[in-house]
């Protein structure tokens, strides 16, 4: 989380340039926004991007650094906004992650008498490096000096004042530099500068960088070294559309086409490393499944299908991988994740590499650090999605899922999957935005499914708490009397998912019933007079088109309470903190 772009360049530029480029990564945060030139100008403030742009001088540079925040520590005000500088004003920073050890950093620091103004983890990184340089190291020393004694995450982008050029660094987070015709870009990701270049040089950690106008040099704790500089091809485009009012409404309409993309793709040019990823998977004795959010609930429906065909599979949500989940050799780990750069993924990752299992991924963001640190990555092509909540990229991850499932003997059609979406879509829109202005001021909703239909209760429920605001459990059928039925009261909504003829699913919803719920049904199974019957080509479809009927409503009941859909409140796309 946090945004972050550096700009350097012979030509004098604007600083609105850089802040543009900036607004490009605004999903990974959006508490608070800043800017500083190497002449020691600063601007920042609390609040999005837009508003800070419009305010902003036209003030113009040969190097700028600037900053899209998503608070760990320390409030949202101005104070602890971004860039921060150091005591003697001579440095100026940028920074994305978290440095652990901070107050311990911070008394050493105070005790020589350095004024803190932020309550911020960075300010620390500002102070240290300027307090060597007093001391008498050079500014490279002084940043290595700190990436010796700091504990955490980071990648920072630092200015030393009038200096021409960018000092980048970091650990765990993600940078990477992007060639311009004239200067360089150094950022989060790929998308800050994916309108200007499709050249790219990415980091890895603990390494630093000095970018100046015509040229860079990389370096890690041994001294220089070579970097690959890799053309990144893009799928999808991202313009707003404006016939969509937002980008989650354009991203749901985007996933027949996203998901006839990627079938494509695993029939052509990712066919081979699909076969690859299935022989292995095939070789191995369980497959392990490693993802957070709607990632996770996704690899759910992997491990359903796989374990219905014998394939041993489980699934931990990323965070808690290393303390319940035995990775070794005998095991393949399949890391999901649209961003690539999820911190507790990327954790749990380099623990199970540690451990000798081998390592697959399904992403959407090409050449991002999960990608980069698998020894398979299927890309699932939905396309750069916008919208903090995901919805096409899910889409993609089933299907991935499935065509993997399907090459280790799962029998099913994937072809009508695209179709199926649409139909599913138009049949129901108008349907889900009626009953969207009902419930409006709904507080809680629980949502239930059995089998492949539990992983879709989860996913709805996920959509329904970030997008709309409304408290939503979602949980498997057979566990609401264990607990949650005392819940159930006159009114209380509760949606039921229902794959075939799941007669279960039937008691269950007469057990809320006569508790007084209103039961909405979304039903494959005409004989169960659904509320939404999805007459699908494939049973495979299922788990999509249900979720897709529960990525409307979160959308249609957000849109009927007037919140900020693409960006809910305090939630960020890529989450790259732990
Ligand atoms: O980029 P990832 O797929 O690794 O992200 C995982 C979660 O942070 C993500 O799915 C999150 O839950 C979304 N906001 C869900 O809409």
């Amino acid at each position: 989380m946090c945004g972050i772009v550096g700009q350097i360049s012979n030509e004098k530029f604007v600083i609105t340039d850089t802040v543009n480029a900036l607004k490009r990564l605004e999903y990974r945060g959006y508490d608070s926004v800043g800017v500083a030139t190497m002449e020691g100008d600063i601007y920042k403030d609390i609040g999005h991007i837009s508003p800070f742009m419009a305010m902003l001088p036209l003030v113009a540079t040969n190097a700028a650094i600037c900053h899209t925040r998503w608070a760990t520590h320390g409030k949202v005000t101005k104070e602890n906004a971004h860039p921060h500088a150091s005591f003697d004003g001579s440095i100026f920073l940028v920074h994305n992650g978290i440095i652990e050890n901070h107050k311990e950093l911070k008394k050493k620091l105070s005790i020589s008498g350095i004024e803190f103004v932020s309550k911020t983890d960075t300010e620390v990184i500002a102070h240290y490096i300027a307090y060597e340089i007093q001391s008498g190291l050079s500014i490279v020393d002084a940043i290595r000096s700190f990436m010796g004694v700091a504990q955490g995450t980071f990648a920072v982008l630092l200015l030393h004042k009038e200096e021409q050029r960018i000092y980048a660094f970091k650990r765990d987070s993600p940078l990477v530099l992007g060639i311009l015709d004239d200067g360089f870009i150094v950022a989060s990701d790929i998308y800050a500068f994916s309108d200007k270049s499709p050249k790219a040089v990415f980091f890895d950690d603990d390494e630093y960088a000095i970018i100046s106008p015509d040229s860079y040099e990389f370096f890690s704790a041994k001294g220089p070294i070579q970097k690959q500089v890799t053309e990144v091809t893009w799928t999808g485009t991202v313009e707003k559309d404006a016939s969509f009012e937002h980008y989650m409404i354009k991203e749901i309409h985007e996933q027949p086409a996203a998901a006839r993309r990627l079938l494509a793709s695993l029939e052509g040019e990712q066919s081979k490393n699909m076969n690859e990823l299935a022989t292995i998977a095939r070789s191995i004795d369980r497959i392990l499944f490693v993802a957070a959010g709607t990632s996770y609930h996704a690899s759910l429906i992997g491990v359903y299908i796989l374990n219905s065909i014998g394939v041993e599979a489980h699934t931990l949500i990323a965070s808690e991988f290393h303390n319940y989940m035995l990775a070794d050799e005998h095991a393949l780990v399949i890391a999901i994740s649209q961003s690539g750069e999820t911190m507790d993924v990327v954790k749990a990752v380099k623990h199970a590499r540690s451990k000798g299992a081998k390592v697959a991924s399904i992403v959407n963001v090409p050449h991002s650090t999960i990608q980069r640190l698998s020894d398979f990555s299927i890309e699932i092509l939905a396309g750069q999605e916008i919208c903090v909540a995901s919805t096409k990229t899910y889409t993609n991850q089933v299907i991935a899922l499935l065509r993997l499932a399907q090459l280790m003997g799962f029998e099913t059609d994937l072809s009508t999957i695209p179709d199926d979406i649409s139909k599913v879509i138009e049949s129901s829109e108008a349907y889900v935005m009626e009953l969207a202005r009902t419930m409006k001021d709904t507080h809680d909703i629980y949502i239930i499914g059995r089998g492949i239909s539990y992983p879709v209760s989860r996913e709805v429920a996920l959509k329904l708490k970030e997008i709309s605001y409304i408290h939503a459990e979602g949980m498997m059928g057979g566990e609401l009397k264990h607990g949650t039925i005392a819940l159930i009261e006159e009114g209380v909504i509760v949606f039921a998912f229902i794959q075939g003829p799941d007669y279960d699913m039937l008691s269950n919803i007469e057990e809320v019933e006569v508790r007084g719920a209103n039961v909405i049904m979304i039903a494959d199974n005409p004989n169960f007079s659904p509320d939404f019957l999805l007459s699908l080509g494939t049973m495979s479809a299922f788990p999509i088109a249900a979720t897709i009927i529960g990525q409307l409503f979160s959308y249609y009941i957000a849109k009927e309470k007037g919140l900020p859909i693409d960006k809910p409140r305090n939630l960020a796309k890529s989450v790259t903190v732990k």
